[in-house]
């Protein structure tokens, strides 16, 4: 009997810890340029059979083939950065060949102002590659995409303009997600640019923390303002399930946001928010026990509704920086390693298949029944950026 307890409380604790136990950083990247390699040949014959040389990066996979996008579209700068990421673990010359062959084509929508997309663009791209090579054009391209970016900044609302589309539905709207272009700003006023970048990201994140956030510190996805005074008209949802749940992604991308508002700014307000973000996510009845969440967590079906693993991915990496930051660590560490563990495990696809994408399993939007369950090129870059900073972890 007691031969037996000592076994369970073993096998239960070594189960604990291989749970929360760190990700395997080699065997994942070593996995990950495996099917990168595969994905840079379906990319080639993709591009050879569209016959449209402005189709430049995957996106995801439609009818067991390929997507290819323009640069204008807000997941063009996503492979780019998969590849930096390659290239920044294995310093092997190839990874940055090609990282900089997919990054060039992304340069130009440093001049389109019509989109608040401009960090996932350039950022997630030309952004890395400058982290890593600290190279100067890279450098100026930064400065002139936030200078464009600061256009859709209306001092009126205190709010960067998401959408230019959408006007039947709302007339100023702006979206949660767009708390990540705010890095692109920080990052342009530290590398010697305008200080008005700094203001506006800051004017930014304190306006959407007053209106995007409900008393749970759950977040909505559309707010609309009216342009001339900044009143609040309406609180929507565009991907979510309805107005009033809590859409998974953009509860990432809050957390992922307020927690990188934190490392440029040091303001403990922008910490207190991530971490009640973090408390949200990670306490909700509706989280799944691996961690990878459904596409909505007040989704109408939950258990039997699709995941979405790229809002996993966003959480994980957000998390794996909170951690550096709170004094939550222990907690945050082993949530992340937690989800990092179920990618890896469960919604990782085998080498030659998924189109080239290392992830299956995420949604891009389910109420218009578009990429559900399917891979995702922001899943990966997000994988690879959480794995990248378990490796930075102190
Ligand atoms: N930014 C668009 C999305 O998260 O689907």
């Amino acid at each position: 009997m007691k031969r037996y307890f000592f076994t369970v409380l073993a096998l239960s604790l070594l189960h604990t810890s291989t749970s929360a136990q760190k990700p395997n950083v080699k065997k994942v990247f070593k996995l990950a340029a495996e099917q990168t390699e595969y994905m840079l040949k379906q990319v080639d014959e993709a591009k050879h059979h569209s016959g449209n040389p402005a189709l430049v990066s995957p996106r995801t996979t439609e009818n067991g083939k390929l997507r290819l996008v323009a640069s204008k579209d807000w997941t063009s700068g996503f492979f780019p950065g998969v590849l930096w990421f390659l290239y920044e673990y294995n310093h092997q010359q190839e990874w940055m060949k090609e990282a900089k062959k997919f990054s060039a084509p992304i340069e130009k929508e440093k001049l389109n102002g019509t989109t608040h997309d401009m960090g996932f663009k350039v950022y997630c791209s030309i952004g890395t590659g400058y982290r890593i090579l600290k190279d100067a054009h890279y450098k100026e391209v930064i400065l002139e995409s936030a200078k464009k970016l600061a256009t859709r900044f209306n001092p009126k609302t205190g709010v960067i303009l998401s959408w230019d589309h959408s006007r039947d539905k709302w007339v100023n709207p702006v979206i949660i997600d767009n708390m990540m272009n705010l890095e692109l700003l920080f990052e342009a006023t530290k590398l010697g640019g305008d200080s008005t970048y700094y203001r506006i990201a800051v004017s930014h994140a304190n306006t959407t923390m007053k209106n995007h956030f409900r008393p749970d510190y759950s977040s909505y996805h559309v707010i609309d303002y009216d342009p001339q005074t900044g009143v609040v008209l309406k609180k929507n949802t565009h991907q979510g399930y309805s107005h009033e749940s809590a859409w998974s992604r953009g509860q990432g991308w809050a957390l992922y946001g307020y927690t990188m508002c934190y490392r440029f700014t040091k303001d403990p307000v922008y910490l207190r928010q991530a971490e009640n973000i973090a408390a949200f996510i990670l306490n909700h009845p509706n989280m799944p026990k691996d961690l990878v969440p459904y596409w909505d967590f007040n989704a109408p079906n939950i258990p039997n509704e699709p995941r979405d693993v790229s809002a996993a991915a966003v959480i994980a990496s957000a998390l794996y920086e909170l951690s550096e930051y709170s004094d939550q660590k222990k907690v945050y560490l082993e949530k992340a390693n937690l989800m990092m563990n179920s990618m890896a495990n469960k919604y990782t696809a085998p080498v030659g298949t998924n189109g080239g994408f290392i992830l299956i399993g995420s949604t891009g939007s389910k109420p218009s029944n578009s990429e559900v369950d399917v891979p995702l090129s922001y899943a990966d870059y997000y994988y690879m950026e959480a794995l990248h900073r378990v490796n930075q972890l102190k």
